[in-house]
């Protein structure tokens, strides 16, 4: 079966809840009428009742059992705005600032998240990434054990074989400790995603000592710490791409390596590579790819491209449905 195919079909056995902060835009109506229709997940749109009905009335479409709330009249926005209070006011943030800014869509789905009131929120057709993400760090933040909020891009190759690139959109230049956190973060949602195990390469462009400098050392003490971390994941570093990926190059270069050349989780050391690799892959190798997929919030808030398809949302929609379940050990 399709991947994604089997992914919104996993996704639809799960029945999680999904918010959209974007209702008014047509990208969103569209995507939920279709969420509905096939039952993938429950939705939740945010924006005025008139215009989202309006709208769908106009394209045609029947938004089946859709909730929507205005986030402007919500009876919630006063508990909405004193979360908020409560988790930014070391910050300075008074209740005045939160009442205001728990109306702005972004902040009031990613606060309905958090208080679980819906499983998790799908944005971004309209708001920048940075815009995204800051709505979730301040709303919901970090999973514990988290130490940074990044992403992963699922590459979904033409022979269907599936590869989790990490980071490619959220962290320029990730520390240590973030590095390890990255690694330990997309072998997680790798697993959750697809069911295999997780073969996880820190890649640099050396390979076991082959050569030295600091961009060597961050990866080498990452892959370190990223073992401390979970001890029993396969994970190695520092590690070429062949040597991660091509099993007799393994075997010559990392001889005894975990990894083997059967790697499917890429840790790069930068955001300059991740972002480089995935656009690479996905042109040259005709591989989709699906994400920026938002990790190590406590909830999941995903981000989409601004040019993104409503097919897209969709795709989104039930990776956060199935990221929220595993989030909570189901
Ligand atoms: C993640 C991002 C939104 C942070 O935004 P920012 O406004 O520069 O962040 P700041 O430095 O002002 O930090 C704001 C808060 O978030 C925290 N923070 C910032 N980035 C974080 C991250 N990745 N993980 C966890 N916390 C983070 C900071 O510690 C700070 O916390 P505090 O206010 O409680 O002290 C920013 O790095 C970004 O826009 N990344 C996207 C990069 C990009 O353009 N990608 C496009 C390629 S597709």
């Amino acid at each position: 079966m399709d991947v994604l195919v089997a992914l919104r079909e996993k996704a639809k056995a799960l029945n999680r809840s999904v918010v959209f902060p974007e209702g008014e835009d047509d990208r969103t109506i569209k995507a939920v009428a279709e969420l509905e229709a096939a039952g993938t997940v429950r939705c939740v749109i945010l924006g005025n009742a008139g215009k989202i009905q309006g709208r769908a009335k106009e394209l045609g479409l029947d938004l089946g059992k859709a909730e929507i709330t205005d986030p402007l009249s919500s009876p919630r926005l006063e508990e909405y705005a004193k979360l908020l209070y409560e988790r930014r006011k070391h910050k300075g943030m008074t209740l005045e600032a939160a009442r205001k800014q728990a109306q702005d869509p972004l902040y009031f789905g990613a606060l309905m998240v958090k208080s679980g009131h819906a499983q998790g929120s799908v944005a971004g057709a309209a708001h920048s990434t940075g815009d995204v993400i800051r709505a979730g760090l301040y709303c919901i933040g970090l999973a514990p054990g988290s130490k940074v909020v990044s992403s992963s891009f699922m590459m979904v190759m033409p022979t269907g074989k599936v590869y989790m690139y990490s980071d490619g959109a959220v962290v320029p230049d990730p520390d240590v400790e973030q590095l390890a956190s990255i690694a330990v973060t997309a072998a997680g949602l790798h697993h959750a995603l697809t069911g295999e195990e997780p073969v996880v390469a820190m890649l640099s462009y050396s390979t076991k000592g082959s050569a030295e400098g600091p961009l060597v050392d961050k990866v080498r003490q990452a892959t370190a710490l990223a073992r401390e971390l979970n001890p029993k994941l396969r994970l190695d570093g520092e590690l070429q791409v062949d040597t991660a990926i091509v099993p007799a190059i393994a075997a010559k270069k990392a001889p005894g390596s975990p990894v083997k050349g059967e790697a499917n989780v890429f840790i790069f050391p930068d955001l300059n590579a991740g972002n480089i690799a995935y656009k690479i892959t996905q042109r040259l190798a005709g591989a989709q790819a699906i994400g920026p997929i938002v990790q190590g919030l406590e909830k999941p808030a995903f981000d989409l491209s601004r040019g993104c398809s409503h097919t897209d949302i969709v795709n989104v929609a039930a990776i956060n449905a199935i990221f929220s379940a595993a989030l909570e050990g189901k």
